[in-house]
């Protein structure tokens, strides 16, 4: 149990970000195998939507909500990530991991663009029974605003809490998080604001590494650490290797 880990693949590793949901395939087989050689259970993994979802939330304003009778952005949305998770899973069971589609629209809810709940129990039996979880950003059922996007950088918050998960990693198009000085090793809420961190330039209705930071931070908070890598580094970080990225910490870790 306490040996299972979230590995997060970032929307602009599996998608071709500048373009309408291009699936980077090559990039998917690469990870799936990387996966295979490590371990095939004790994984939930977690994606984004790049180019296979982003633009559509963007086109629809999913960020400030939904009203009644404006609602076909929650289906173009959904389709378009969903579309994106099937490709995820097939390559991966085509690796021979007994990866399993699971979609925050059926089963999380949300208040005010915050994730307040998100069923766990069904990840804990597909677990136990050796299979690993594929979930991804979503636009889910929001009890404020009618609907609102949860990014996979929420869902890993969410749910290593909620499975009791000591190992994140999050796979990215970077080295790791940038500063004007490189790759920054460590980061913790104390050495944060001393960091020159830019946004993402791409279609992005989430908040970019910034938005990632926050999340891990409250991840650090509650006492797990996590570490963003360079996706060709999956392999090192399933190994428990250097991988050359950032790792986020608590204060007093
Ligand atoms: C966004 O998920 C989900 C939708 C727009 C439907 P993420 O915010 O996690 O996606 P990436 O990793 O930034 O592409």
């Amino acid at each position: 149990m306490s040996d299972r880990l979230i590995l997060k693949l970032g929307g602009s590793v599996i998608t071709d970000k500048s373009a309408d949901c291009a699936i980077n395939r090559d990039q998917l087989v690469s990870i799936a195998r990387a996966i295979a050689r490590a371990r095939t259970d004790g994984i939930v993994i977690i994606h984004g939507a790049g180019s296979c979802g982003h633009p559509e939330a963007k086109r629809y304003h999913l960020d400030v909500g939904v009203v009644t009778g404006q609602n076909e952005g929650i289906y173009v949305t959904h389709r378009a990530v969903s579309r994106l998770n099937e490709e995820v899973v097939a390559t991966l069971r085509g690796q021979g991991v007994a990866a399993i589609g699971v979609h925050p629209l059926h089963t999380a809810i949300a208040d005010n663009g915050r994730l307040v709940n998100f069923e766990c129990r069904h990840l804990e039996t597909m677990l136990d029974l050796g299979m690993v979880p594929v979930i991804h950003g979503d636009v889910v059922m929001d009890l404020s605003k009618g609907a609102c996007i949860v990014s996979g950088d929420q869902l890993v918050r969410y749910l290593a809490v909620g499975l009791g998960i000591r190992r994140v990693g999050l796979a990215t198009d970077v080295p790791g998080v940038l500063d004007e000085g490189g790759v920054v090793s460590e980061i913790t809420r104390d050495t944060i604001p001393t960091l020159r961190i830019g946004n993402s330039m791409h279609t992005d209705v989430t908040g970019g590494m910034r938005g990632k930071i926050n999340e891990l931070l409250e991840l650090a908070d509650a006492g797990i650490g996590s570490d963003i890598f360079h996706v060709s580094r999956v392999a090192d970080f399933l190994a428990g290797a250097a991988h050359g990225g950032t790792t986020v910490r608590g204060n007093t870790a």
